[in-house]
């Protein structure tokens, strides 16, 4: 047990720049404030310390899928008071529509039914993120991400949101991820978000130039590092990791067992097992499907809420008939 305590404190002095102080726990204080948002405090908080503590500025910020900011104004609170970067820069991008599913996420919030789905809430976005915008460099950039380009500038951070499809994915790895620096930061806020789970088959797929980091307790998130650049073969190879025909049954099962090898928490590895059920369904391999969901409730964790919210989300998809 001390050997593994030991580990794991060395393990988080490593994932440390030269200058990063603490951890993003420091920022979980009870009574702490939770924007309204798909997100938790724990992503708010990490997103703060991140650009407070972990940002240099030596590349920028881009933001997958913001909806109302609940990840960009806690990372623009904490650039606000980051002495060391040199420059402040954050690039968001969203479809910026109202979804049938945000009235879900903003019950109970202000901005509850103010919108119908197809509306923009372009507006609203730019009026929550107007008093960080003469300290934070803040390009908005509204349109479909799968059609979209990137300067080519490197980039320092990547919080993803938006990998909702296969096509997401490939496109996006194509044009952003040759300009990510070595030692960049990923943040997945949908790693353990089982009707996403072809992201795990992309990380798989770029295991060699990137590592785990951590997961966010009380989230869907996962976060890891890029140790070196990627060759410019591995990300092109994401053309063809664009639909369902491109995935291989021998993948998939490496790919999580990949995952599996550094999910430590028991409620992550239900959902990352019930990510795998799932795109087995999605691939015409029902039977396996079956089988991974059987091993799941034989698991003494079933009864964890983190895994029986996704449960009943793929139930109500209409997906019950997988289980
Ligand atoms: C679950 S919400 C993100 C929640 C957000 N991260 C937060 O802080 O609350 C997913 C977002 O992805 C955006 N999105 C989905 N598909 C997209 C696409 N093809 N292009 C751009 N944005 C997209 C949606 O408009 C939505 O705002």
């Amino acid at each position: 047990m001390k050997v593994m305590e030991t580990i794991r404190e060395w393990m988080g002095r490593g994932e440390r720049g030269p200058e990063e102080a603490g951890d993003y726990a420091q920022l979980l204080t009870p009574g702490r404030w939770r924007l309204p948002g798909a997100t938790s405090r724990e992503e708010q908080a990490w997103c703060e310390w991140a650009g407070a503590e972990r940002f240099r500025g030596e590349g920028c910020i881009v933001e997958f899928g913001p909806w109302l900011g609940s990840l960009t104004m806690p990372l623009m609170v904490g650039l606000l008071r980051n002495p060391r970067a040199g420059s402040r820069t954050i690039h968001t991008y969203d479809l910026f529509r109202w979804e049938p599913g945000s009235n879900g996420w903003a019950k109970g919030t202000p901005f509850d039914r103010l919108y119908q789905p197809g509306d923009s809430f372009l507006p609203l976005y730019e009026q929550l993120v107007a008093p960080f915008r003469g300290a934070v460099d803040l390009h908005i950039h509204e349109g479909d991400l799968s059609r979209a380009d990137w300067t080519g500038a490197p980039i320092e951070l990547l919080i993803n949101d938006a990998w909702k499809t296969m096509p997401l994915m490939s496109g996006t790895v194509q044009r952003f991820f040759p300009s990510l620096r070595e030692g960049a930061t990923v943040f997945h806020q949908d790693y353990l978000w089982c009707t996403e789970s072809w992201i795990h088959v992309g990380m798989y797929r770029l295991r060699n130039w990137f590592a785990f980091e951590r997961r966010l307790p009380n989230s869907s998130t996962v976060i890891f590092r890029m140790t070196k650049r990627v060759p410019p073969e591995v990300l092109a190879g994401f053309a063809g990791l664009a639909d369902m025909e491109g995935l291989r049954e021998d993948e998939v099962d490496a790919a999580f067992d990949w995952s599996l090898s550094f999910l430590e928490d028991p409620e992550a590895r239900l959902v990352a097992k019930a990510g795998k059920g799932w795109l087995l369904h999605r691939m015409g391999l029902e039977e396996k499907a079956r089988r991974v969901f059987a091993e799941i409730w034989a698991s003494p964790d079933y009864a964890h809420p983190f895994y029986q919210n996704q449960e009943r989300t793929l139930r109500d998809w209409g997906f019950g008939k997988l289980m």
